[in-house]
This record gives C-alpha cells, structure tokens and sequence, in this order.
C-alpha cells in the first residue's frame, strides 16, 4: 500500500528505518498518550520486521506505513490502519510525527490521503481514531479533518499504570470529505 501526497510519500517501513523510528517514539513528548514506545533500536527493528508480514488484505491486525517526506525519502513519521477482522468497512488508525516535523501540516496532509484512499478507493464505510483527551493536537488534527467527537469514556483505558479516559472521533463515507478536509 502506497500513496503520494502534495509533499509526501506513505509506504512500508523498511529495517533502515529502524534507528529514527525508536528515536522519535521513544521521546516521552511522543509516547505520552501512545500504547507502544520501543526501548531500543533492536525493537524498533523487531517491529519493522513483524510488519513486513502484514498488509491491506491481512485481518485484524496493525498496518503500520511510514510517512516520508518526497524530497529525500526522510522517514517523519508513521500512520498506523487497523484493519477490520470481517472486512466490514470499518477502519481505525493513529498517527504520529517526529517533533521536528509537527505543526506543519503533515499529519493532515498523510491522514486526509488514507482518508480519501479508504472512502473514495476502498469503499469503506466508517473511520475512527481513539485518542486520549488531554491529547490536543491530535484532537484539533481529527477536527480539522472533519471527524467527529462521538464518544468519552472515562478512566476506561490503563496506560503505564494509570486509567486514562478514551476519546473517540469518527467520520462515515457520506461525510467525505468534509468543507476545508482537503485543501
Ligand atoms: C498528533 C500529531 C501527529 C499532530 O501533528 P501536527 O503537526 O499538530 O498536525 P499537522 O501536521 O496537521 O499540523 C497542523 C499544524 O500545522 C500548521 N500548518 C503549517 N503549515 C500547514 C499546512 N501546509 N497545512 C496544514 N497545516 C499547516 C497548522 O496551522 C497547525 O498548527 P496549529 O496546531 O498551531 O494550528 C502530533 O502531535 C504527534 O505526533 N503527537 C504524538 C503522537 C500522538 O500522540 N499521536 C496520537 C495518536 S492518534
């Protein structure tokens, strides 16, 4: 599965990705609100190698592209896609960018594409993405992309020791693309 943006490219993550994927996951300003932080390059690797077994066909599980910039292929971040067990056309992901390369618009510019992809392309039918609330940028992210808050859970989550609540926003197929989704 790949995809080109205006400045991007989302693609399989490769084993030389592995150093600086464990360096922008394990940077506590990232991790805070994700369920996964590696604790070395050797597990970043590990990662890379159990998703060169998974793509878009293969149910129930994490699909995780790398977001490289077009220009000189740099990894910046990744875009996770949970893919439905019964192909039911219902989707989750999470995104996450390396802090040199936030507030710039690309994390917009990388879910708007899978966005369009899993409506327009696949046919899917409803897209959602769980967040904890104290996670402002990515709320304001899944705002501007038109999605939804539908639901707050309280304390339903433990994180790290700690019960966290559990944001949900979604978007269905007829709302695509939402006024300003796509600029
Ligand atoms: C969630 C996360 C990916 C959002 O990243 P982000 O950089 O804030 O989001 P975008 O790439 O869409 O950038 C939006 C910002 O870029 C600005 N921007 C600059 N140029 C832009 C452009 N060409 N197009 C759109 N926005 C642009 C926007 O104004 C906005 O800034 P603002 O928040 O000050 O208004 C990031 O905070 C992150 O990686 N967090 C850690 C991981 C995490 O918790 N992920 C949650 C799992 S869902």
């Amino acid at each position: 599965m790949e995809f080109n943006t205006a400045r991007l490219r989302l693609d399989g993550l490769r084993e030389s990705d592995a150093g600086s994927l464990f360096q922008y996951r394990s940077d506590p300003a990232v991790a805070r609100y994700q369920g996964w932080c590696p604790a070395s390059t050797d597990e970043a690797l590990d990662f890379i190698r159990t998703q060169q077994s998974i793509s878009f066909d293969v149910p129930d599980s994490w699909l995780q592209l790398a977001i490289r910039l077009s220009d000189d292929d740099r990894l910046i971040g990744d875009l996770g896609l949970h893919l439905p067990a019964d192909a039911d056309g219902s989707y989750e992901f999470g995104v996450t960018l390396a802090p040199a390369f936030q507030g710039r618009g690309y994390a917009r510019e990388a879910v708007g594409a899978l966005l369009d992809f899993l409506f327009r392309t696949h046919g899917a039918h409803r897209v959602h993405a769980s967040i904890d609330p104290r996670n402002l940028a990515s709320a304001a992210l899944l705002r501007s992309l038109g999605m939804r808050q539908e639901a707050h859970f309280r304390e339903s989550l433990k994180m790290r020791g700690e019960w966290v609540d559990d944001v949900i926003f979604a978007l269905l197929a007829r709302e695509w693309p939402a006024p300003g989704a796509l600029r």
